[in-house]
């Protein structure tokens, strides 16, 4: 079982509890937002909660993948062996989004390129490395705090 579908199956008891809740108090204290907001969106960003960002084996070894953190594109390199470390792969020049290159990472809107195990500026008009993303390997799945 993976942290995501534990996740999903507490949001199904959590939207369960808050219609039952609404059945009891015959709709008059819940209303459809507020079910919502009890669901898997706001229940999988809780804070702490890892998310699973990427399987290990999908990792090249010595190179990188795109991926989401809460929506929002993330890169994610393995430099040696079982060695993964993760960036925000929002370009720190105009915000563009920055691709998984051969042992970089490249920006297709103003060729910036950065380090693919440090997300280091290596060329280009970025004027800052990516920032960096806490993530850890846990049973082959790569998680991150969000
Ligand atoms: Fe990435 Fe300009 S937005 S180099």
């Amino acid at each position: 079982m993976t942290p995501t579908a534990d996740l999903s199956r507490r949001a199904v008891i959590l939207i369960g509890s808050a219609g039952t809740a609404a059945a009891l108090a015959g709709c008059s204290t819940v209303s459809p937002a507020g079910v919502e907001a009890g669901g898997p969106s706001t229940a999988s960003t809780g804070g702490s909660a890892p998310q699973e960002v990427a399987k290990l084996a999908d990792i090249p070894i010595g190179g990188s993948i795109s991926a989401t953190l809460d929506g929002k594109p993330i890169l994610v390199s393995q430099p040696t062996e079982g060695s993964i470390i993760a960036f925000s792969a929002i370009c720190t020049h105009q915000g563009c989004v920055v691709k998984p290159g051969e042992g970089e990472f490249d920006c297709p809107c103003h060729q910036s390129r950065f380090n693919g195990a440090t997300g280091e500026v290596i060329d280009g008009p970025a004027p800052s490395p990516l920032e960096k993303i806490a993530v850890r390997v846990t049973g082959g799945v790569v998680l991150a705090d969000s």
